[in-house]
């Protein structure tokens, strides 16, 4: 298979979505692996590095005319749509259900669209998310350091303990990776962290995790009212069900917070458990609702691509050499783990999410493969 990596155009995305490393994994299983010039250079890696790994360098046009998968991160923007062709696999995170034009032509042009973030395992958990909700957890919480400072438009609190003043206090509502990732710099700086959870199993893990100066509460009304009152950051690490209308931190909500205080929504998800959360980019992260400093950037790993992109390699390298090396129909049918993530395929959309959530008809990927 010929794949094909291009470079990320969304704004301030310096991650890949492959390093030298992996493009010898593919080259070693016979394939041709296509990068776009300086894709890489955002995260460390030289067009000579992937050169040496085996990989042609290329433009953008050939890479896109020539590839048969395309590999990347983000979603297509609307630059990349012309691109797009009857049977080009797209794997990457696709976010179909919150980028609906994008979702439009991936149907119109009969792609086939493999989402990283529907993927799931034999627990139900989302493997191709996991790695980025750490880095987007800890990611989130320095950046949350930088926008308390006044001159970045917060209130002014040093989010570390500082001795002969009050301590800074910091709501976390998810115990899960991004939850426990932003909680361990919070409380390694000092401050007094309280993290709310459903799920208690979820809360138990945590103190095993965690020192024991965290407070771990059940998440309901009043322990939520309570801690918006105190608490000088909420950080918002829940992953809410597309489908779910209402919201857990409403706008009325807010005015039990400290005026200037921060919402962190790692999350981001617009109409999610913040109502008032709205996505934001890296060149303009924050805007005040109510009185409150709103940090709501989607793609946070990408402020760290060192990191986030060996992490993020690691983990979709094992399914795109599955596509390789099966071809796209032969892996989705005997991987129904890959499946969770088909989102489109020729025309229909296979995502029941993004089906019900758009109000627009839906196949499930067993009926489009035909699987008995
Ligand atoms: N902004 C970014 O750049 C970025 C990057 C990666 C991931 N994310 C997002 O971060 C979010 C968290 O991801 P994760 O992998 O940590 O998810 P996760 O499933 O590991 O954790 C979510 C936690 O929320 C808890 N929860 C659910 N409902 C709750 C409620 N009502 N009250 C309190 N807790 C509740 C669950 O029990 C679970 O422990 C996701 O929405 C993901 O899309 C954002």
């Amino acid at each position: 298979m010929i794949i094909g990596t291009p470079k990320e155009i969304k704004n301030n995305e310096y991650r890949v979505a492959i390093a030298p490393d992996g493009v010898k994994e593919f080259v070693k299983n016979g394939h041709e692996v296509l990068i776009e010039t300086e894709a890489g250079v955002g995260s460390g890696f030289s067009d000579g590095d992937y050169q040496k790994a085996g990989a042609q360098i290329v433009d953008k046009d050939e890479l896109f005319k020539r590839a048969e998968m395309i590999y990347k991160v983000k979603e297509m923007l609307p630059e990349e749509f012309k691109y797009l062709r009857e049977g080009m696999v797209i794997f990457t995170y696709i976010h179909s259900n919150a980028f609906r034009d994008q979702t439009d032509i991936l149907l119109e042009r009969k792609t086939v669209g493999i989402a990283y973030e529907d993927i799931q395992d034999k627990d139900g958990n989302f493997p191709l998310l996991k790695p980025m909700s750490e880095i987007a957890g800890k990611g989130g919480m320095l950046m949350g350091l930088q926008y308390a400072q006044k001159i970045n438009g917060g209130n002014g609190l040093m989010l570390a303990r500082v001795h002969g003043v009050r301590t800074s206090e910091i709501t976390i509502i998810g115990a899960g990776i991004a939850g426990i990732g932003a909680a361990e710099i919070a409380v390694n700086l000092g401050n007094k962290v309280t993290i709310l959870d459903i799920d208690l199993d979820k809360l138990e893990k945590a103190k095993h995790i965690l020192p024991p100066n965290v407070e771990l509460l059940y998440s309901n009304g009043k322990n939520l009212e309570e801690c918006l009152k105190r608490s000088d950051v909420l950080v918002n690490c829940i992953l809410w069900p597309k489908w779910r209308k209402d919201h857990m931190v409403s706008r009325d909500l807010l005015k039990l917070m400290k005026p200037g205080s921060l919402i962190l929504d790692v999350s981001c998800d617009e109409g999610g458990a913040i109502e008032t959360c709205r996505a934001t980019s890296h060149d303009d992260p924050i805007y005040i609702e109510e009185g409150i400093v709103h940090y709501c950037v989607d793609n946070i790993p990408a402020a760290f691509p060192q990191t986030s992109t060996y992490s993020l390699c690691n983990a979709t390298l094992p399914y795109a050499l599955q596509i390789a090396n099966k071809g796209y129909e032969r892996a989705l049918k005997e991987n129904k783990y890959l499946r969770k993530g088909l989102t489109c395929y020729f025309g229909e959309l296979t995502l029941e999410e993004t089906g019900r959530k758009q109000k627009r008809p839906y196949k499930s990927p067993e009926e489009v493969l035909n699987i008995k």
